[in-house]
């Protein structure tokens, strides 16, 4: 990116939606150099649907329960809770160390998210910056919204096409 024409450096920020979210976590922990700011929408806090591979580093992806997966009143998808705990053995393992980013971050949330518990992700987040002695990120909570919380000129959705369980989440 910072030797795109378009990309004036000598940093840059990373923006990044639900699965971006926790990649531009990894990105932001792990390579780092230059990465001197990181906005989280709807993001987790643990690397999540694919191990992570970088150099010689591996991280597993967090879990989830397929039978703890719900039907909403509305018919979309309510999949809160069929996430495993990152704070719990041995899915901690996926947790991103978010402590070796430069930081800042801002996370932003949808208090009515039912992909995952982004308000919750954002806290343990937040705690674990502190517990290693970082800036506290900033947390903006959106009530009433969902998890698809796009950037300006995004066209604005209601719900999207989950591309692992291929079908559509509010
Ligand atoms: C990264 O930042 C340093 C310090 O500002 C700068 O010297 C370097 O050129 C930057 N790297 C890139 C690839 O832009």
């Amino acid at each position: 990116m910072l030797h795109h024409p378009q990309v004036k450096g000598p940093n840059i920020g990373l923006l990044g939606v639900s699965k971006g979210g926790d990649l531009c976590l990894s990105m932001a922990a792990f390579l780092k150099d230059n990465i001197t700011a990181t906005v989280l929408i709807n993001a987790c806090v643990a690397n999540t649907l694919v191990p992570l591979y970088y150099k010689d580093l591996s991280v597993p992806s967090l879990g989830y329960d397929q039978t703890k997966m719900k039907i909403m009143e509305s018919g979309l998808l309510d999949l809160r809770d069929s996430w495993n705990n990152p704070l719990e053995e041995p899915n901690h393992q996926s947790l991103i160390p978010l402590e070796k980013a430069q930081g800042p971050f801002l996370f932003i949330v949808g208090m009515d998210d039912h992909n995952w518990k982004s308000a919750l992700y954002a806290q343990i987040a937040c705690e674990h910056l502190q517990a290693h002695g970082k800036d506290r990120p900033q947390i903006i909570y959106y009530p009433e919204t969902g998890h698809c919380i796009d950037p300006p000129y995004f066209p604005p959705p209601i719900a999207f096409v989950h591309s692992v369980v291929d079908v559509a989440i509010f």
